[in-house]
């Protein structure tokens, strides 16, 4: 298989990766800060060394500051409907995940209002009228930092230098972007910052981050079991505890650990110039076939390597189905959970064909992906 769906859930992973879930399911995975015996020592350790290591890639001091949730989503919802009460605004764009826009509206039930920013047919965010956008009662600014669907970056140090002006609290879901660009939370002054483990961090499905700065207090979204002041029957206030109830993914986490370590030794740099490659050759290469629409930025550096299509009316469903059974190539069509975005790029009836590049794909697969698209654009005409 030529997998191409490296937006969903990367893979194939590093063998590290591999290695420690298995090393963890084999030999330690005993439920971590619960028991004070040697397997459930080493549980929690190697937590904290994922905790330190996730910390380390976003410039954080405090490990600590570090929560592990079990997806991207986990993480939105914890860090939104957590800030956010009754009288509350939040500003969000055009370009967001439903794991964004769905907790959001969602909170319009309880009093909170909502401004969605406009982007244009390139999913480029406009930085104006976010700016304008901003009330009084505005506590919350949240922005992906790239489109799930084109790809199309946005710049955090503009948004950053707004919120900062305007006192507003500034939250980033780094879905597609956390491992493979350089995300500084204090050069950028982020306040919190959600992330999937299983996507460009290289951990296995069931994991996902959300960065806290110091002296945010959030409403917690479960209560229970921390490990933590267990003699006391209400929820602790301790930070990561109070947000963590249950047992962790010990081996996913484990996992994680591992994926990280793995961007960190490798360096951002050398993913993203990869995978930048890759993508603008896809682009160039793409923008040769006629019947051929791509949507969002053609410069593979205002873009994370996530590439939408059309080919001619087929429907986009019909493409990839084809890809996969004809070509065994995967990638991922519809709307993509982001009705905000498709409606932005002008595709909310007819949807895309999503091929999303990743570290470990080559111009082989690039070209095989090519030669596909040609041949399916060719019985069109
Ligand atoms: C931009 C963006 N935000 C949030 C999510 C949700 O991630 P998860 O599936 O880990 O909850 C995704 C997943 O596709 C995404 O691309």
């Amino acid at each position: 298989m030529i997998y191409l769906d490296n937006a969903a859930t990367t893979f194939p992973k590093p063998q590290s990766v591999n290695d420690e879930v298995y090393k963890c399911m084999t030999t330690y995975a005993a439920n971590p800060g619960r028991s004070g015996h040697t397997m459930a020592m080493e549980a929690a350790r190697v937590i904290y060394e994922t905790r330190e290591s996730v910390a380390k890639l976003l410039n954080v001091e405090d490990p600590l500051n570090i929560i592990f949730t079990f997806n991207a989503t986990d993480s939105l919802n914890l860090g939104i409907k957590g800030y956010l009460k009754s009288g509350d605004h939040v500003v969000t764009t055009g370009i967001e995940h439903n794991s964004v826009i769905r907790p959001i509206k969602e909170l319009e039930h309880f009093g909170v209002e909502n401004t969605v920013v406009s982007c244009n047919e390139l999913g480029e965010l406009n930085y104006d009228e976010l700016e304008a956008s901003i009330k009084d009662n505005t506590k919350l600014v949240v922005v992906t930092h790239a489109s799930n669907i084109v790809g199309t970056l946005v710049d955090l140090e503009k948004v950053s230098k707004i919120c900062q002006d305007k006192k507003v609290t500034f939250m980033v879901d780094a879905s597609q972007t956390l491992g493979v660009y350089d995300i500084d939370v204090e050069a950028l002054k982020i306040d919190m910052l959600a992330a999937p483990g299983h996507k460009c961090l290289y951990g296995p499905q069931g994991t996902g981050i959300l960065y806290l700065r110091e002296g945010i207090n959030l409403k917690e979204m479960k209560q229970g079991g921390t490990g933590s002041k267990s003699e006391e029957i209400v929820q602790p206030d301790l930070s990561p505890d109070k947000y963590e109830s249950g047992t962790h993914n010990t081996p996913g986490l484990a996992g994680l650990g591992k994926g990280v370590e793995f961007i960190l030794e490798t360096t951002t740099k050398k993913i993203r110039e990869h995978e930048q490659e890759l993508t603008q050759y896809f682009i160039d290469e793409l923008q040769k076939i006629d019947g051929v629409t791509i949507y969002g930025p053609r410069d593979a550096k205002k873009r994370a390597a996530v590439v939408s299509i059309n080919i001619d009316d087929m429907d986009s469903g019909e493409v990839t189905f084809l890809l996969n059974r004809d070509y065994k190539i995967a990638t991922r069509s519809g709307i993509h959970c982001s009705p905000l975005g498709h409606t932005s790029i002008g595709t909310i009836k007819k949807g895309a064909v999503r091929f999303s590049i990743g570290y470990f794909n080559t111009k082989d697969d690039i070209d095989a992906a090519l030669k596909a698209v040609r041949e399916l654009a060719s019985k069109q005409a």
